[in-house]
């Protein structure tokens, strides 16, 4: 490993740590070495991911909290704690998500804009953006005061530069109105993490706090073959990613191999959004 690269002596926060991206995160941190304070509100499947690492990885350095980054007294709490335990965290990536996925043809019906209510639109900006906000707000202010190179990485989607192709959803059995479609608060929240990446790249440069956001394109997960084969035709390396594939790019995102890289929006999206 580059030494650059190297996490040694830094802890990562990670938030909806417990789904699909977050245990590659935790892999690609551990692989160079960081500490790690695994988060989400989901405290059997991060119970589950920490069993995995600890198999996996030998490594002590893994903590886990039960956090609801909606919620600002879930978030104060945790912070608390690690106070209290004389833990800092140096980074912090934003990966919380509410993320309604097409698996084969789950994607929830209610979502099109004419029927979608007011508490799911609430409830999903509660998660993905307010809880970036909450986060940044407690632990970025912190990284700030501490003025220790703190860097924060705000997990957006290559939703935050196009539109989705509802297309991708058609399903000829259904009438228009029943149509299932990816719905308006994904592009809201991810163009907005975009937006709060910029505000916070410069607003805590004197703490030495670097932020960027990495819009990851859609990831492989036994989807549907119809919907695979659909969205492959749009992403000119002609296929969805693998899990792994973001690995590189948190490890790049998070360390010193980074250093002047200061509010920008890495997509990696397997060219979709030039095409
Ligand atoms: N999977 C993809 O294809 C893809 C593509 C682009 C971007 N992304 C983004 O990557 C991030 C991770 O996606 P994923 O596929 O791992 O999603 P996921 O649904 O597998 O994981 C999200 C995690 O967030 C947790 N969570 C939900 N509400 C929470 C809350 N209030 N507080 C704390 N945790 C909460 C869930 O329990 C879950 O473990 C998301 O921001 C998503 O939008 C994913």
């Amino acid at each position: 490993m580059l030494e650059k690269f190297n996490l040694s002596g830094k802890t990562v926060l990670i938030t909806g740590a417990a789904g699909i991206l977050g245990k590659e995160h935790a892999e690609a941190l551990l692989e160079v070495n960081s500490s790690l304070i695994l988060t989400d509100i989901d405290q059997k499947k991060l119970l589950n991911l920490q069993d995995h690492l600890y198999k996996k990885y030998d490594s002590k350095k893994i903590h886990i909290f039960k956090m609801d980054v909606s919620d600002p007294d879930s978030v104060f709490e945790v912070s608390k704690k690690l106070d209290n335990s004389n833990i800092f965290v140096d980074i912090l990536i934003n990966n919380a998500s509410i993320d309604a996925k097409f698996d084969n043809g789950n994607l929830p019906t209610g979502t099109r804009l004419e029927n979608f209510s007011l508490k799911q639109w609430e409830e999903e900006i509660s998660v993905g953006l307010t809880g970036c906000f909450l986060c940044c707000k407690v632990f970025g202010t912190k990284m700030a005061k501490s003025n220790k190179n703190g860097v924060i990485i705000n997990i957006a989607s290559d939703l935050s530069v196009i539109s989705p192709d509802q297309r991708l959803y058609l399903d000829e059995s259904l009438p228009e109105d029943e149509q299932k479609v990816k719905p308006i608060t994904y592009s809201v929240i991810k163009s907005a993490l975009v937006g709060m990446t910029k505000y916070l790249s410069t607003y805590w440069i004197d703490g030495n706090v670097r932020v960027n956001s990495l819009s990851p394109g859609g990831i492989f997960n036994n989807q549907d073959e119809e919907f695979v084969n659909r969205i492959s035709k749009l992403i000119p390396l002609g296929r969805m990613a693998a899990s792994d594939e973001y690995r590189s790019a948190i490890q790049f995102l998070c360390s010193d191999a980074s250093s002047y890289l200061n509010g920008q929006n890495i997509v990696m999206d397997g060219g979709r959004s030039v095409w």
